[in-house]
């Protein structure tokens, strides 16, 4: 069973209000949607395809959960279909946007999972992806796991939403979202840093740290 599935409806309340600051400045780094054909990646139950679809987007979204996937289905906003971002079922150069909000962490593949993004998006389309930062990984891994390797591929703990859900999620590097195959297919447009945990969910308090990211990839071509 797929993480998501054991609590896709807390998950789907929880991320209602806690995280609506942190879609709002993605949000804000996407360009006019209307017309736009847009696949988000890892859509969870729709919350985002439904901001989208209102934008005037065709909405396409694909993820992992089964149970997220028939919520999304329930808003019936666009198509929603059960599937994983390291093998996306649509062909090459078909969307105008995809789009990725918090979810690309759970990969083994980022490298894979963003030539995936690039692959489906039309030559000159764009691909906006929000990802948990490494920074927060690593410190996640030390406190939760008693990890010390940034570089070690490793399983990371981490405690969301006044930590009432726990979440097993995959370490990774800045490299990952910068490979050579990954900068070979589309030029890095956008990369900004910031910080959006509620202190009852931050893993030092008093510490400041970037918690995610955003970055905007133009394919080439
Ligand atoms: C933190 S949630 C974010 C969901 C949604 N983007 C949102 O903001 O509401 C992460 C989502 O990624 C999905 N996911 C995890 N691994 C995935 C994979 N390999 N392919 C596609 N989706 C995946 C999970 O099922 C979950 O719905």
């Amino acid at each position: 069973m797929e993480e998501y599935d054991q609590f896709a409806k807390e998950y789907a309340s929880g991320t209602e209000d806690l995280e609506q600051k942190t879609r709002n400045h993605f949000y804000s780094e996407l360009p006019q949607l209307k017309g736009k054909l847009l696949l988000d990646v890892g859509c969870g139950s729709g919350h985002d395809g439904a901001y989208y679809a209102s934008r005037g987007a065709v909405v396409y979204g694909l993820d992992v959960s089964e149970k997220e996937i028939a919520m999304a289905q329930q808003r019936a906003c666009g198509v929603f279909v059960h599937a994983s971002m390291e093998s996306i079922p649509y062909g090459a150069d078909m969307f105008d946007i995809v789009t990725s909000f918090y979810a690309i962490q759970h990969t083994e593949e980022v490298a894979q999972s963003i030539l995936e993004m690039i692959r489906v998006a039309k030559p000159g389309g764009l691909i906006a992806i929000l990802a948990k930062h490494p920074f927060r990984n690593l410190l996640e891994s030390y406190v939760n796991d008693g990890a010390s390797d940034y570089y070690a591929k490793r399983k990371v703990t981490s405690y969301i939403f006044n930590k009432s859900i726990k979440l097993i999620e995959n370490g990774h590097t800045m490299m990952d979202y910068l490979a050579p195959s990954v900068l070979r297919s589309a030029s890095l447009e956008l990369f900004e840093e910031h910080t959006d945990f509620p202190a009852s969910d931050q893993v030092i308090s008093g510490l400041t740290y970037p918690t995610y990211m955003i970055l905007k990839y133009r394919k080439l071509g």
